[in-house]
């Protein structure tokens, strides 16, 4: 079966790999004396916003956590964030170091453009560089930041080693890399949910597991090892443990309901007809079953960080 990357909660667009026609204008707003890479279409990029800009309003404290535990040993003045997506490293990045300008680099225009669209809304966009670009080309320009970021980017690359070499050589001498993963996507039904088909969401996690182990077969690696073979010392690792609810907020409810819907189009030829048809009444807000109308959503999720220096 193909992959379905559109519909993978946190998947990249398989149209926009590598995609040598530009379908699509650059992004109005780049800015800065670096290369445009050229790209199909932002296909689905609307949909994989919606998620990343809902993750960024649910994880706030946890993503805030993870910037202020960063080893920095100065305050960097220029960050680079790889991967950047709607900006929500970015700009949790701008919050935690007040003096910094940061890059912003991703492949989807329609991302860029949110971000600046965010970051004006914050009145941080005089701070803001964006370069669209794809990281499995060759790398643009990115000066010499005392910070890179990358936030759930670096298990899309095709050649990940490759990537974290392009970073220690991109980085000041003394540089701090920080690589944040997940293992897996959220979790937000209670285990025993629906009452009509208990399990259903580890059943539709399990077919969509097997997807990413053929397709993004990176996802949940061990960075450690990995920066260490770049040639990065490891300065600390830290996992966050998410636990949120119930009771739940209502961007909770948005967020499962997006994230199911998305992860539908992956597993809707694996799961059973009776798991598809409990699956589509969850989705269904008109429904009684609708997941928007429970109230035992939770929000349960693991993310990684790993501090790596180049020495
Ligand atoms: C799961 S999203 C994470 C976005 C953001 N870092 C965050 O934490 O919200 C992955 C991002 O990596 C970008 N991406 C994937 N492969 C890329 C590549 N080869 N070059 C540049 N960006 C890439 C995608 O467009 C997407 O915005």
């Amino acid at each position: 079966m193909l992959f379905q990357a559109a519909a993978a909660p946190y998947g990249r667009d398989p149209l926009s790999v590598g995609g040598m026609t530009q379908d699509s204008p650059p992004a109005a707003h780049d800015h800065g004396a670096h290369s445009v890479h050229q790209h199909g279409p932002d296909h689905d990029a609307d949909g994989q916003a919606e998620i990343l800009e809902l993750d960024a309003e649910v994880l706030a404290e946890h993503i805030a956590s993870i910037t202020a535990w960063l080893p920095v040993t100065a305050s960097p003045r220029h960050i680079v964030d790889l991967g950047c997506g709607t900006g929500t490293g970015t700009l949790a990045l701008l919050k935690r170091f007040p003096e910094a300008e940061v890059t912003a680099v991703d492949t989807s225009a329609s991302h860029l453009h949110r971000l600046l669209e965010k970051s004006k809304a914050e009145g941080v966009a005089d701070r803001v560089h964006t370069v669209r670009a794809d990281l499995d080309a060759a790398w643009p320009d990115l000066g010499t930041p005392e910070l890179v970021w990358a936030s759930a980017s670096m298990h899309h690359m095709a050649d990940p080693g490759r990537a974290l070499c392009q970073v220690h050589d991109t980085l000041a001498p003394g540089g701090l890399f920080a690589v944040v993963e997940l293992a897996d996507f959220p979790r937000f039904l209670p285990p025993d949910a629906p009452e009509e088909r208990p399990g259903l969401e580890e059943r539709c996690h399990d077919a969509l597991d097997q997807q990413h182990a053929e397709h993004v077969p990176h996802r949940g690696a061990d960075w450690g090892p990995r920066l260490t073979a770049a040639g990065f010392a490891i300065d600390g690792e830290r996992t966050i443990t998410v636990n949120i609810g119930p009771p739940h907020t209502e961007a909770v409810g948005r967020y499962a309901l997006s994230s199911l819907r998305r992860m539908r189009g992956s597993v809707d030829q694996v799961l059973t007809a009776e798991d598809l048809t409990a699956l589509d009444q969850l989705l269904d807000t008109g429904s009684p079953h609708s997941i928007l109308r429970r109230d035992d959503l939770t929000v349960r999720t693991e993310r990684t960080a790993w501090a790596a220096r180049r020495t």
